[in-house]
């Protein structure tokens, strides 16, 4: 499927907290990179993504992948702003940082596609099960828009591919952030464990 003004604009509906970032060329480019990544799947919209960290780990009871990213780009900038009011200025890009949240798991949809699940189900002899997982897939999909190298490198490390290298600053942040919001919504009851 080409990139299309309607992926763009279905995009641009999954992900009000695009507004926080200022730079309108960093803005576009992760309206892009989603719009891209979705053009690659059956996916038309960041909403039929299956709302977990991992195709196989439980899945949010209410909300979808759209509110995981939203959650996490207003926990991280929540997380920069309260530490900097208490610390002072910490020298966190507020943008960068927001971007990098929105696009840390631009990977998903080529991971949690359904005909892409099924096909490496099918004969995980092939090409492995997956064949990427989305942190290396998102670097990917990151590279291919020409975001700036600090979302890169948190779309390829914000998980446990993060573990081989040094983070830097705002992907510390989205790290975190990643972490808290499965972990808080876990602890409230906010996944469906038996699935
Ligand atoms: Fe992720
Ligand atoms: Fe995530």
């Amino acid at each position: 499927m080409p990139i299309s003004d309607e992926l763009r604009e279905s995009v641009r509906r999954s992900l009000p907290e695009l507004a926080d970032i200022a730079d309108e060329t960093l803005r576009n480019q992760v309206v892009e990179a989603w719009a891209f990544a979705l053009s690659e799947t059956e996916f038309t919209s960041i909403e039929q993504i299956r709302g977990s960290g991992n195709p196989d780990t439980p899945a949010m009871k209410q909300g979808t992948q759209a509110e995981h990213l939203r959650g996490v780009a207003r926990i991280a900038l929540a997380m920069a702003d309260a530490l900097e009011q208490v610390m002072g200025p910490l020298g966190i890009d507020r943008d960068l940082l927001c971007a990098a949240a929105l696009c840390h798991d631009l990977g998903k949809p080529f991971e949690f596609s359904p005909a892409n699940q099924a096909r490496w189900r099918a004969d995980p002899a092939k090409v492995g099960f997956p064949s990427v997982r989305h942190p290396v897939y998102g670097v990917h999909v990151a590279l291919s828009v020409g975001l700036p190298e600090a979302v890169v490198h948190t779309a390829g490390a914000h998980s446990m591919e993060g573990e081989n290298v040094e983070r830097s600053l705002e992907n510390t942040i989205v790290n975190l952030a990643d972490h808290a919001f499965w972990t808080v919504l876990r602890r409230a009851g906010g996944l469906s464990e038996n699935e």
